[in-house]
């Protein structure tokens, strides 16, 4: 009778749960992994592009099992090798990191001599997927080699009614409401249409993948000129932003030189911007787009986070004061790996009487990505050289400048700064944030 019971119990709690699925394309493997095969054959950079605009990433492996069922899924398309989600930088797998943000490598299975990283070989890593090296991983050149490919996106709740369902939640853009394909509002305006239509707040954004899939909602539905979108945050009691749904202010993707006022939020969705996406202020009272997010239910699968924390915070002019606390670590001068985002800045930052030091910095971003990086503030001799992976000069700036970002073609940068006649002629240093951009 007891055991009749419990069976019955259990048979309940089932029933009433929602559905996990996985986006539209992607079959659910393992139970855990929503998984795509693309069999056309596509360098690196360009399949981290295409995962993203489903908000995912290339395929991350954590232990043996996936290991097989990727090289299994993957193989079962006949696709003989496959892109990983995973970037090495340097001939050790502790230097390997996955896509996903969880950091350096707990499981790897590379053949043996590699991961190896030198002139020919980049650090992207791609899988054998059957003959007698099934499931073994390579080193392979990012930007030469083109091959098949797996991308990975979060798992989501079932909902018929939803057409951009998302890791557990629908959104609707203002494109696609109700009586109009160009509805634009002031962001009070906004927040009621989207409690009138589908009784929820304005959109919160909790990682760069979700970020990547809201880009891709608007990508190809802007309509009007507007090219920005509020989004539902609202200055908080302590200077920073928090979201309007109450939801953790968990990530955060401030356009580091734009520094127009305003008390709402906006995110840049400027087609032929290649790091769009960023956050600036917008005056609340002024027309444009936006996107409301409902979430559906808690989905099973634990929610993916890519970016670790980033707070953008004040400008760096009145962040002076704080920086004064830890100078040498705030500059992280001579890093032979600083994964960002973050910040990096001279050393002795803002002092005029710096020391002459030499400083080499080695900058990178999680492989998924490309590497912009914002001078948030410049004050320099011809001192400071910015390479690419490659070892081409990236940007060789001097003098007083405002803000302004430079993009890398990769994820990886170098910059040198000599530092020995900065002081002496009263320049006093930079600050420098570092973000991914896809
Ligand atoms: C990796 O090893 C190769 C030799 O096999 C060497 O040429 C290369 O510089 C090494 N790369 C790194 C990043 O240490
Ligand atoms: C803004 O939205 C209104 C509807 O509320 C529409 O009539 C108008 O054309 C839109 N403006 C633009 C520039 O699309
Ligand atoms: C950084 O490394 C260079 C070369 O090894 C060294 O000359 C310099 O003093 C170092 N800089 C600092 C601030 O320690």
């Amino acid at each position: 009778m007891i055991q009749k019971l419990t069976f019955f119990l259990l048979f309940l709690a089932l029933g009433t749960s929602a559905k996990t699925i996985c986006p539209k394309g992607f079959a659910l493997i393992n139970g855990n992994k929503c998984l795509n095969i693309f069999s056309d054959h596509y360098k690196h950079r360009d399949a981290e592009t295409k995962c993203s605009e489903f908000g995912g990433t290339l395929v991350t492996v954590h232990n043996a099992i996936d290991n097989t069922a990727v090289a299994n899924f993957a193989g079962a398309a006949v696709a003989q090798y496959t892109w990983l989600g995973i970037f090495c930088f340097g001939n050790d797998t502790t230097q390997c990191y996955s896509d996903d943000g969880s950091g350096a490598l707990g499981y790897s299975n590379f053949v043996p001599g590699h991961p190896k990283i030198d002139g020919g070989l980049g650090g992207c890593v791609y899988m054998q997927t059957y003959g007698p090296a099934k499931g073994k991983w390579y080193s392979g050149p990012c930007d030469v080699t083109r091959l098949a490919f797996v991308c990975e996106a979060p798992s989501t709740v079932e909902d018929p009614t939803c057409t951009y369902n998302y890791n557990g939640n629908c959104y609707y853009p203002s494109f696609g409401m109700k009586y109009s394909t160009n509805l634009n509002a002031t962001f009070s305006d906004a927040e009621y249409l989207c409690n009138y239509f589908y009784q929820s707040p304005l959109v919160s954004i909790h990682s760069r993948m979700e970020l990547d899939f809201i880009r891709s909602i608007f990508k190809n539905n802007l309509r009007g000129g507007f090219n920005k979108a509020f989004i539902g945050a609202k200055p908080s009691a302590n200077g920073d932003w928090e979201w309007t749904d109450n939801s953790k202010m968990n990530y955060q993707n401030m356009d580091p030189v734009n520094e127009k006022p305003g008390k709402c939020l906006v995110m840049d969705l400027t087609a032929d911007r290649a790091d769009n996406g960023m956050w600036s202020r917008m005056d609340c009272t002024k027309d444009t787009i936006f996107a409301c997010k409902k979430k559906i239910e808690v989905p099973a699968s634990v929610e993916m986070e890519v970016n670790p924390k980033f707070k953008a915070g004040t400008p760096a002019r009145e962040k002076k004061a704080q920086n004064l606390i830890n100078l040498a670590d705030m500059s992280h001068c001579n890093s032979t790996l600083f994964l960002a985002p973050g910040v990096v800045t001279s050393f002795d930052y803002p002092s005029k009487q710096a020391p002459p030091t030499f400083c080499t910095w080695r900058i990178a971003v999680l492989g998924a990505y490309r590497l912009g990086i914002y001078f948030t503030d410049f004050s320099l001799g011809d001192t400071l050289k910015v390479y690419d992976e490659f070892g081409n000069i990236l940007d060789d700036p001097h003098g007083t400048r405002a803000p302004y970002g430079k993009l890398a073609p990769t994820n990886i940068i170098t910059m040198t700064h000599d530092a020995s006649y900065d002081a002496q002629w009263s320049y006093h240093g930079f600050s420098a944030t570092i973000l991914p951009y896809v």
